[in-house]
Formats: structure tokens, sequence, C-alpha cells
């Protein structure tokens, strides 16, 4: 197997679609790997990829609150934006014309063959225009910033492969403008299953919120599904109250919980240990998220510094951009960057 090499001029980059409340799900299945992929030598860009979250959220109200709630969780849980740029992609108006170029270079059989857009069509969706082209906008997000490394899910790879493709096809055209990317593809994430055991997603009303109070955490875990079968059968490994233990416990708390379940604990026992353990864990992080929430203006600064930092970098990238395809301002300041650089 290839082993990427992440060095110290490695720029990562990776976007966040605020569509929903944050839950423990996404936490050790995303936020958690993504944030210790930040390099402290390279650049890293994280951003909140809201015109994405277009394609499904269609009510402005909740859009605003999906996009609050994503900004304060990811501060919360330790985005440094001392090291990370953190943005909004609606602050960076050049994602947008980057993406009109792209889609020039980019071959209509690579959207048809996307697999959100094919599953789309599969489940007789009305497919939008938005959705069918959301590849290329997600290209333009990346190749802004002479991205090397993509930190995303593997439900993500193809978007990524389909960046790189479309580096290419304009650098085959233009010359070598175009950082070509690479997805980072963290095996080991762990996949964590909802309160009855089906995939955790919010439309199965089975999450554990991230910021829930001790007392709605007490009783998700309560409601964590258990059968007459002792915690022994099936293999403790396998149950959801012994993965999430792991995932928040010390490694020798972790081995006597172990023990404890192969001798056979109550289950009443076991959710009550897991909700001592994950309180313990979760609780900074709540007390950060819920002083975020209420003083929205300290995150505000945050995402207006990100946005002038990276607006400085997708300045840059788009004169070189316009300037290979022939496309020249005419004015001062005609450009989308104008009096930012
Ligand atoms: N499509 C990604 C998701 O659904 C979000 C995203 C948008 C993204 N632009 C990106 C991820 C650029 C990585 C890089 O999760």
């Amino acid at each position: 197997m290839r082993r990427v090499l992440i060095n110290m001029s490695s720029t990562i980059l990776t976007g966040i679609k605020p569509t929903g409340t944050p839950h423990i799900g996404n936490y050790f299945g995303a936020i958690k790997p993504a944030l210790e992929s930040v390099v402290s030598d390279g650049t890293s860009f994280f951003f909140i990829a809201d015109y994405h979250a277009l394609t499904t959220v269609k009510n402005p109200a909740e859009l605003q609150k999906y996009i609050k709630e994503i900004v304060c969780t990811w501060l919360a849980c330790g985005l440094d934006p001392r090291k990370t740029v953190f943005y909004r992609q609606s602050d960076v108006p050049e994602i947008f014309e980057l993406s009109t170029i792209l889609g020039n270079v980019t071959a209509k059989g690579h959207m048809d063959r996307s697999h959100a857009y094919k599953a789309a069509v599969q489940a007789g969706e009305n497919v939008n225009m938005g959705l069918y082209t959301y590849p290329i906008l997600m290209a333009a997000d990346i190749l802004l910033f002479n991205t090397n490394f993509v930190p995303v899910g593997h439900d993500q790879k193809q978007h990524i492969e389909i960046a790189a493709d479309i580096a290419e096809s304009f650098n085959a055209v233009y010359g070598k403008v175009l950082t070509v990317p690479e997805p980072l593809i963290r095996k080991e994430v762990a996949v964590i299953p909802g309160l009855d055991g089906q995939k955790m997603s919010k439309s199965y009303g089975n999450i554990i919120p991230l910021f829930a109070s001790s007392e709605e955490l007490l009783k998700c875990i309560k409601r964590i599904t258990t059968d007459s079968s002792a915690p022994t059968d099936p293999k403790p490994t396998d149950h959801l109250i012994f993965k999430l233990y792991e995932l928040c416990a010390t490694k020798e708390k972790t081995d006597a919980f172990r023990r404890r379940f192969q001798q056979g604990i109550g289950w009443g026992n076991a959710k009550q240990e897991l909700f001592d353990e994950l309180n313990v864990y979760l609780t900074p992080m709540r007390v950060r998220y819920n002083q975020l929430m209420a003083d929205y203006s300290q995150a505000e600064r945050i995402l207006a510094d990100g946005a002038k930092k990276a607006r400085k970098v997708a300045c840059e990238t788009i004169a070189c951009v316009r300037s290979a395809i022939g496309i020249f301002p005419s004015v001062e300041g005609g450009t989308a960057c104008g009096g930012v650089v």
C-alpha cells in the first residue's frame, strides 16, 4: 500500500457541511480524526461548506442554526484558529468564481457517475443542479487553496478523486496551475452505531447529541437497546456500550470494563459506568460549547479573521487561474478580490 507522506509544507483542507446538530458519531467518526490530522508545521484550512448545505436544507432559520452549532462544535472540540484557518465558504467569493471556471473543464459524464447524484436519481428524488454540480463546487473549495491532502470519511473519496481529475484536466489545457489533491482517509476511525444498533442518524431518531446535558445524556444511554442475553453474549466488543466506553476511557479502565463485561455485568450497571465515563469526557467540551453559543460574537470574530486569511490565498490562486485562461480585469478592483490582497 502506498504511504501518504504529510510533510511540513503540506496543505490540508476539509469542509464541514452544516446539515444537522452534531452527534457523538460525528465526533468520534469525523471531528476528532480531522482535528488530529492537523500538522502543526503545515497549513490547514477547515471551513463550513454552507452553500453545499443548500442542496438539502431549504429553511433559512434552520440553516443558520446548523451553521452556528457546527462552528461552535468545532471550536469547542479543539479546533485552534491560531493553527487552522477557519472560515465559511460563503465568505470567500473566489470559490464560486473558480467553480464557474472549472465547470468548463469538467466532463458531464463525470457528474453522471457521481455516487450522490446517482443515489438521488435512484431514489426518484427531484435532482436540482446544486446536487448535480456539487462535485465541481467541492473541487473549487479544494483547488483554490493548493491543497495536498483532504481528510475525509470514506463516503467522500469519490468527490476528492473528481477534484483531482478536474485539476488534471485544467492543467492539461492551461499548464500546471492547480495542485492535484489526494484524499486522506483514516481507515481506523470508529463507526458508532445508533442507540438501536442501526447507523446513527437523525432520521432514525437514534442519535446521542454531542452536547446533550448530563441528564439528557443519561436518558439517551438508558435507551441503548439491550436484550435479555447477558452482556458476555454476544462479544462485549461488539456492543455499543463497550464501543463508546473504549473511546472515552483509558486503556486500563477499558480492560477492567471488558473483564466485568465477560463476568456478566448487568446491563443497567454497564450503562451507568458508560455514562460516568462519557460525561466526564464530554463535560469540558460541553461547557466551552455552551459559552461559545451564548456569546457567538467570539466565534464570528474567528470566522471573519479566517475569511480574511483564506481570501488572501484565494485571491492569489484566482489571479493565476484568470491569467492562465486569459481573463483580465477591465477596471482596477474589478475582480472579486478587489481591496482584499
Ligand atoms: N461534501 C462534504 C461532505 O458532505 C463536505 C465538503 C464540501 C468538503 N466541500 C469540501 C469536504 C471540500 C472536503 C473538502 O461531508
